[in-house]
This record gives C-alpha cells, structure tokens and sequence, in this order.
C-alpha cells in the first residue's frame, strides 16, 4: 500500500509553482516525481503586485488566491499525470500558498491560495496555512523545514548544515548532539532576481554569470551590510517586507555604480551572510539547496568564505535541491493529518510544539 502526499511550494522568487509527490510507505519517504510549472506572467504580476500595500488589496488577494489555486490544480493535474497516479490514491496536498506578508512581530503572517478551491479542482484533501499556528504561539513561523530536515538529513556523530536559497535563504543546523538550530539569514536571490530584471530584462542571473563578470564593491557591501536586521540574534526570518527592490535602491541613491558590479556585490552580500551563519559551526560540507545551488558564482564566494567547508548540494544526500522545499510540505502535511506537532520551538521561538496547517477536506 502506498503512502502518497503532495507538496507545493510556491516561495518569494516568484519563478514557479514547485510540485512533488512523496511516498511515505516504506521505512524512509521517497520522492516519486516532481516538476516545476513556471507561474502564469499575469499571476506573477498579481502576486508580485500584492507585495506591497495598493488600493483593494482585499478583493485583489482574493482573485490571485483563486488563480494560485487554479495554476497549482493544472500543477498536480500534470504531476499525476506524469506519474501515472490517480487523485485517490493521494492522501493529501500541502500547499505552502504564496506569502504576500510576513509580519509576525505583528501577529500574523499571510500565504494566499484559495485551498477550498483546490480541494474542489483535484478532489484531494488539502492542508494549507502552515505558518500561523506557530506564530499565534509567538513563534517567527518560519523557517518551517528544520523539523523536515532533521527528519531526512540527520546522521549520528555529524553535524550537518544545509542552506536553503531561494527568494530568502535559511539554514538548517543538524548538530552531531542537541539541538536542532535554524533561522532565515537574508536575501539568498532576491535582490540579485530584481537587479537583473531591471537592467537585463532577466528573472535571473543563470549560473551567476552576469555576477562573475562585475567586481564586488566593499563600502556598498558594507552599507548593506549595516542593516540592523542582520545582527538581530535567532529566532528570526524575514521576507520581501523588509528586501525588495526598494531597500536597494535606498542603498543606490546617489551612486553610479557598474550595474555588473552591483550584481557580484548582491551576490557578496548573500554569500556573507550565509557564511557568517555557518562559520561558528565549522561543517566539514556544507548542503545547499533550492535554486541558488545553481549559482556557480554564489559557490565560489561561499568557497572563499568558507575554507574549511567543502560546499555541495543535498544532492549528495540523495535529495535533488530543486525539490526539498515541495518534499517539505508534503512531509509537513502528513505530520498534520497525524497530528505530530511539526514546528521545533528552539527554531520559530514558539512557546511550544504545535500541530501546523488546516484541513480541507476534499
Ligand atoms: N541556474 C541558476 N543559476 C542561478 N540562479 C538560479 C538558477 N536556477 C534558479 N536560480 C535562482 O533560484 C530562484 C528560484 O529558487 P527557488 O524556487 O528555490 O526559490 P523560491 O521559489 O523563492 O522558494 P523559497 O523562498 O521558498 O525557498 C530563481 O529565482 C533564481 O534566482
Ligand atoms: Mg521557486
């Protein structure tokens, strides 16, 4: 008998809608199939929109929240398709939704996706809403994947660091005693995705390519660095609220800077603020994932940085990087319908464990 989930993630790149199915069944889940459907350019601009506050953004949220929904069913429709599986035998979806705010000092935090809709277009069970339970036990909510981590990365006697680098990058402590530790440590692409769109016309700089060929420039690094953001101590996470295009250009007024010269150094600042995070923990690798595991450039800054660290992809854990977010959310949907509390407060800062999500039934 199989054990099938769904995890979809959608995160704060904004590229796409990450689908993969899981089977639980055997001692050890195994990832089945996954795909990537590149989000609908007008969804992107809605979503992208939604970002920051505009006139109606109540009846504005709920219209992207409908097409969310619609564009992860044509997902799940391809998945399955492609996996020769049909909608019963899937126990349920987790569906991470798209956040449009991240405030939890205020309370709250805000993924959307109409998962009602989304029972009714795939006939699955879904579970959404994973971040605000944590929250209303005054945890940061974020990052959630720690527990999912630890549950298929940790070896005994090993301390293991992954990094995830997506829009916002997190990291993960697997230590060899004690403790899981993991916190959000800034912008992994997306301030580099917005530079590129807004010079090249690019949504990303593939390879970190365009990067290798500027210089990075030390009194800029330095003043980004100055965010008092980065030497708030853990718990923390922090989202497009705080690093957008905006913060940026703030930190641009009055320069003219090579535009190549401000990618290498957006590149910099997220190979800093990783390797500031990793260094006191000294890995002999370090395990990166989501799409910034493929900026060859970001690798090399993190090599430089990181000396001792030999720095590879989860890959080598027998996980692709593209997939672990979406493998995490169907993780975490299972821990919901279960039960099994699925937060780790030494992470979030929550007063306690807390089952996450809320059910839709199909
Ligand atoms: N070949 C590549 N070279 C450089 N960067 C890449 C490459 N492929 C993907 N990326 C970067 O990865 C981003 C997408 O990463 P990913 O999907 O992991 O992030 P996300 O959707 O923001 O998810 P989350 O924030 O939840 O981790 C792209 O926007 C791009 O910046
Ligand atoms: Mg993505």
């Amino acid at each position: 008998m199989s054990d099938l989930y769904i995890g979809l993630m959608t995160g704060t790149s904004l590229d796409g809608i990450d689908a993969a199915l899981v089977d639980f069944s055997a001692g050890r889940p195994h990832l089945v199939d996954a795909l990537c459907a590149p989000l609908p350019e007008a969804l992107r601009a809605q979503l992208l929109a939604l970002q920051s506050a505009g006139h109606d953004e109540l009846h504005h949220a709920a219209l992207a929240a409908n097409a969310h929904s619609r564009a992860c069913a044509a997902a799940i429709r391809q998945l399955l398709e492609r996996a020769a599986c049909r909608a019963q035998e899937v126990r349920a979806i987790g569906n991470h939704g798209q956040t449009i705010r991240h405030r939890p000092e205020l309370g709250y935090t805000l993924q959307i996706g109409n998962h009602a809709l989304l029972a009714e277009l795939t006939g699955i069970d879904v579970v959404g809403d994973f971040r605000s339970r944590d929250v209303a036990a005054n945890g940061q909510g974020a990052p959630l994947v720690p527990a999912f981590h630890d549950a298929l990365f940790s070896r005994e006697g090993e301390t293991r660091v992954l990094v995830n680098v997506g829009g916002i990058a997190n990291l993960t402590v697997l230590p060899e005693q004690g403790n899981v530790t993991g916190w959000d440590c800034g912008p992994g692409n997306v301030l580099m995705d917005a530079w590129i769109q807004q010079h090249l016309g690019r949504s990303y700089d593939a390879d970190g390519a365009w990067a290798a060929t500027g210089c990075v420039l030390p009194e800029l690094l330095q003043a980004l660095l100055a965010e008092p953001w980065f030497a708030l101590p853990a718990p923390k996470s922090t989202g497009r609220d705080l690093f957008h295009a905006g913060w940026l250009a703030a930190h641009l007024t009055g320069r003219r800077d090579r535009p190549e010269d401000v990618q290498a150094t957006l590149c910099a600042l997220t190979a800093q603020t990783i390797a500031d995070a990793v260094h006191s923990q000294n890995p002999a690798a370090l395990y990166l994932c989501g799409g910034g595991a493929h900026n060859a450039e970001l690798r090399r800054m993190l090599s430089c940085e990181l000396p001792q660290t030999r720095i590879t992809t989860t890959a080598e854990l027998g996980v692709d990087p593209d997939w672990v977010e979406a493998y995490a959310f169907a993780w975490l949907a299972r821990a919901c319908l279960l039960r099994q509390p699925a937060n780790l407060p030494a992470v979030t800062g929550a007063q306690g464990l807390r089952v996450l999500g809320a059910i839709y039934p199909k």
